[in-house]
């Protein structure tokens, strides 16, 4: 049995707990509506059941509410960001705003951000940037705990590092492939865990290295280990996602911090460029318009309906949800109203506002 919400309860539910620890009404505001987001467009895992680890990361220290990002450099089109363990839907926004102008400004803007609070659903931010007409690729790491085997390792060395390309196509919504570098997202394993669901093979090792369908493997063990999706070549992106987000931004990278257990903090290299400054915007267009109808041509595998493109899956469930309401386990909003209790917050104040009372 679980619970369905519309998404304004939901989020006024989340904001009000954000709120409750710290965060001025704006920023609450933002932490709701970006979580509440991921939950709509079917990223549970990166949805509001992320709420009570950022209360915990916030109770030891590790996350700072109403931080705002710094320019450490400011080369015009070229920045040096610092998001001081600040939320990442507070500095996410801000560095996406600031690379989105520089965009606008220069045609390119290559916007290297170190040290932000988790900034979530990476397609959030490439979203910001297509809406603008804007090109968008971002190289993503993980500081927390390693849950990430490497390629021929048996053991957890790196986060589960994500890339996202988002592309704005003329007359219909973009392509968005936005992806952890994992086989799987690390929040996933936690759904299916809560759900006590079985996950398919290839997603996790055991503490011996061998494929296992256990998600406790993923979320409770400290040994067992994430696989990298196919095999060598997306354990190549990871480890090209650790030195771009994480060593070139100068945000760091993956080490286990003991002083801060539960924060996660992202390093995000963003590479943004206008295909109207490029001089290809017509050629553009054009192209990309006859490749995916020749694309949407291909016959239907067995088991599938039809050819999509990234993004599709994602606006299809938001689709769905905004209608129907947005569905939460049991145990994730147990957490949820423990999340609140501990910061003093009457966990039923949670449920009225959730249920719209
Ligand atoms: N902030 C962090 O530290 C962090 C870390 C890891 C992942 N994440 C986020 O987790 C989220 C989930 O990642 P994931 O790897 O589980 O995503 P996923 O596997 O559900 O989807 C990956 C991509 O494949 C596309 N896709 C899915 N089905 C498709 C189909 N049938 N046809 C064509 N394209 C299809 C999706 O549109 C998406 O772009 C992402 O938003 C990612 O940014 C964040």
């Amino acid at each position: 049995m679980g619970l369905v919400f519309r998404r304004d309860n939901l989020e006024k539910a989340i904001a009000a707990i954000a709120a409750a620890g710290g965060s001025d009404a704006a920023e609450a505001r933002l932490v709701a509506e970006n979580l509440v987001t991921a939950n709509l467009v079917g990223h549970d895992s990166h949805g509001i059941g992320m709420m009570p680890r950022y209360v915990e990361a916030l109770l030891e220290g590790g996350l700072h509410p109403n931080r705002k990002v710094e320019v450490k450099l400011d080369g015009g089109s070229l920045l040096a960001l610092d998001g001081g363990a600040g939320y990442g839907q507070t500095i996410g926004l801000q560095a996406t705003r600031l690379a989105i102008q520089r965009t606008k400004q220069h045609g390119l803007c290559i916007a290297a951000l170190g040290n932000s609070h988790h900034l979530g659903r990476i397609g959030h931010w490439a979203e910001m940037a297509v809406a603008e007409g804007l090109v968008s690729m971002h190289f993503v790491n993980v500081q927390s705990f390693a849950r990430v085997a490497p390629f021929a390792g048996a053991d957890r060395r790196f986060g589960t590092n994500p890339v996202c390309i988002g592309i704005p196509l003329a007359g219909e919504p973009p392509f968005v492939l936005d992806m952890a570098t994992s086989a799987v997202a690390q929040g996933k394993l936690r759904v299916a865990h809560n759900k006590r669901a079985k996950i398919p093979h290839g997603w996790l090792i055991d503490d011996q290295g061998n494929p296992t369908d256990d998600p406790r493997w993923g979320v409770i063990a400290p040994l067992g280990a994430m696989s990298c999706f196919g095999e060598h070549k997306g354990y190549g992106l990871a480890v090209a996602c650790e030195l771009l987000g994480g060593a070139l931004t100068g945000g760091g990278v993956t080490d286990y911090d003991n002083k801060t257990q539960r924060r996660v903090l992202n390093g995000m290299i963003s590479i943004l460029i206008d295909p109207v400054r490029l001089g290809t915007a017509g050629k553009f267009e054009k192209d990309a318009k006859s490749f995916l109808a020749w694309l949407r041509a291909s016959r239907p595998a067995p088991g599938h309906d039809r050819v999509r493109i990234a993004g599709e899956p994602e606006r299809e469930y938001r689709e769905k949800r905004e209608r129907e309401g947005v569905p939460v386990d049991e145990e994730t909003w147990k957490e949820i109203r423990g999340a609140a209790g501990k910061l003093r917050l009457d966990p039923g104040r949670v449920d009225a506002l959730a249920h719209g009372r």
